[in-house]
């Protein structure tokens, strides 16, 4: 960090601050009491002048330049990843340390890619950028790290739920206005998805690898997966899909263990678990929803069974959701900035 006195509260900048994420990396810090010196906010041209508040005080937003991070002690990125290739670096040779929201450091060796419910010990070793994990990898693996920690994890099967807010505000703004428009009878021209969202579904907005026909989303989840885990063994599939809700995704997930392991295991371990809360009543039907999980800190764990189809009995099927503005983004970014 910069040379503020051993034990200063520190400086520090959001770049992209008015964005899905940035409102909410705001709200964290103030209802966490992060301590700190001063607050910076940054974001492009389109939106300078404009005020957020934060601890009941009006803060302008600056226009992102090169000279930005005089004096910043901690960058909080969440502004997409050209962005952060172009700023992060100048911001780290400014003295800042940058914990990044985008892609474009995750798969980066030298890059410690962080959930502290799973791998805090890998902070230690950043060299001034820390990743933080793309949002459904963290929703979908945060609950599932004290089973493989009990009874490794070898296969995992993943199947997204995803919500318009992951694509950030614009995306949700698409959301309302074409379901106002649909159920007015009213045409509406998508320009944020690459299809109608109103009462629709698709597959993720990423682009399709023709090699493998995985989408962007798909290979992240399962190459960040090894990478927070530290297990390069682990088989990961996953099928993401972009649903017409508007905030929190949900993932259905079919794991396979080394040895056999029972519903009600997977359920002790997870009572306990850091960052998880059990909603799992059969009796009532109530699992995890969106709803439910939007705005809360915990991600939502339930539907905890038996997975039939493997008569070997080492396979569980569940079902999360979790606020991937929260927990899969602004909060996972303030923990990791709280742990420094
Ligand atoms: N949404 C999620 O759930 C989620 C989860 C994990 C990670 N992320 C990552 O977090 C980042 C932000 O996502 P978001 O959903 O918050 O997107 P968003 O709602 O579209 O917000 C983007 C933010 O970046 C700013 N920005 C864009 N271009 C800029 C530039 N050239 N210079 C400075 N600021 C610029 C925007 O400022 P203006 O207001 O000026 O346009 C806005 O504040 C992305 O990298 C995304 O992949 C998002």
């Amino acid at each position: 960090m910069s040379e503020r006195a051993q034990g200063a509260a520190p400086v520090v900048a959001i770049v992209g601050a008015t964005g899905a994420v940035g409102v909410e990396l705001l709200r964290c810090l103030e209802q966490r009491r992060f301590p700190l010196a001063e607050l910076r906010l940054f974001a492009s041209s389109r939106s300078a002048g404009k005020t957020l508040e934060f601890r009941g005080r009006p803060l302008t937003v600056r226009e992102l330049g090169e000279d930005s991070f005089a004096g910043v002690d901690l960058a909080l990125f969440s502004a997409g990843g050209a962005t952060s290739r172009r700023f992060a670096p100048l911001a780290v040779r400014a003295g800042a340390t940058v914990i990044d929201n985008s892609s474009a450091f995750r798969m980066d060796p030298q890059v410690p890619l962080v959930v502290p419910e799973i791998n805090p010990e890998a902070i230690r070793g950043h060299r001034g950028i820390i990743a933080n994990p793309n949002c459904c990898a963290i929703i979908s693996i945060t609950p599932l790290w004290p089973v493989h920690r009990a009874n490794r994890i070898t296969r995992l099967l993943l199947a997204t739920y995803q919500a318009a807010s992951g694509a950030g505000a614009a995306a949700m703004h698409e959301l309302r206005e074409s379901t106002r428009a649909y159920l007015d009878g009213r045409s509406y021209d998508n320009t944020v998805l690459p299809h109608p969202y109103a009462f629709n579904l698709f597959s993720h907005n990423t682009r399709v690898d023709p090699a493998s026909g995985y989408n962007e989303e798909e290979t992240k989840v399962i190459q960040e997966t090894r990478k927070i885990f530290a297990d390069p063994q682990i088989r990961v599939s996953a099928t993401c899909v972009r649903v017409p809700v508007l905030r929190a995704h949900s993932v259905a997930i079919n794991l396979e263990c080394e040895r056999p392991i029972t519903p009600a295991e997977v359920r002790a371990l997870l009572q306990e678990a850091a960052g998880v809360k059990l909603v799992d009543d059969a009796e009532r039907n109530y699992f995890p929803m969106p709803r439910d999980a939007s705005g809360q800190d915990a991600i939502l764990v339930g539907r905890i069974r038996q997975d039939l189809s493997d008569p070997s009995g080492r396979s569980i099927a569940l079902f999360v959701a979790g606020d991937q503005l929260l927990k899969g983004a602004a909060l996972n970014a303030v923990q990791i900035a709280e742990a420094l």
